[in-house]
């Protein structure tokens, strides 16, 4: 049975393929942008309200990772909402902003897929992990129609 943490790296996943698009679109970088910040912000949310409390309850260590995954979630959304803003108003891709945006998601990926799983397979039994999956994905289907209606699309 599927649970939360294969869940959260499929979403993952996909975040890395939208980014590749951002690099190859050319001409639909503003669509993909608006996508993977619709998807990012469904995911957080989901990830806060399902994966985390338990975590940080845990220990100490596990309090510290998610003070830090929480921020980290905030500042890459953030800097997207940045990005498509500005790019609403008619201004061209700046990549090097998509370049530090793209290096954050990709190491908060990381951090999480290393990290939290290890602190989650010890919070979590195996059947909680998949108890915690149509929360999850409710939680996350919620949040992620609604930044869509934030940045229109
Ligand atoms: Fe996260
Ligand atoms: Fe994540």
């Amino acid at each position: 049975m599927a649970d939360i943490l294969q869940e959260i790296k499929k979403e993952h996943d996909e975040a890395r393929e939208v980014l590749h698009q951002i690099h190859t679109a050319r001409t639909k970088e503003l669509d993909y942008l608006k996508e993977l910040y619709a998807l990012l912000t469904g995911h957080h949310r989901a990830e806060e309200a399902v994966a985390f409390p338990k975590v940080a309850s845990y220990d100490e260590k596990g309090k510290e990772l998610i003070a830090d995954l929480r921020k980290e979630h905030t500042e890459a959304e953030d800097k997207m909402l940045e990005l498509i803003r500005t790019m609403q108003k008619g201004a061209p891709l700046d990549l090097e902003m998509l370049q530090e945006i793209e290096g954050d998601v990709l190491h908060h990926m990381t951090e999480e897929e290393e990290d939290l799983f290890k602190k989650a397979r010890q919070a979590f039994s195996k059947k909680e992990l998949e108890e915690a999956l149509p929360p999850f994905e409710d939680e996350e289907e919620k949040a992620k129609e609604k930044a869509e209606k934030q940045v229109g699309l």
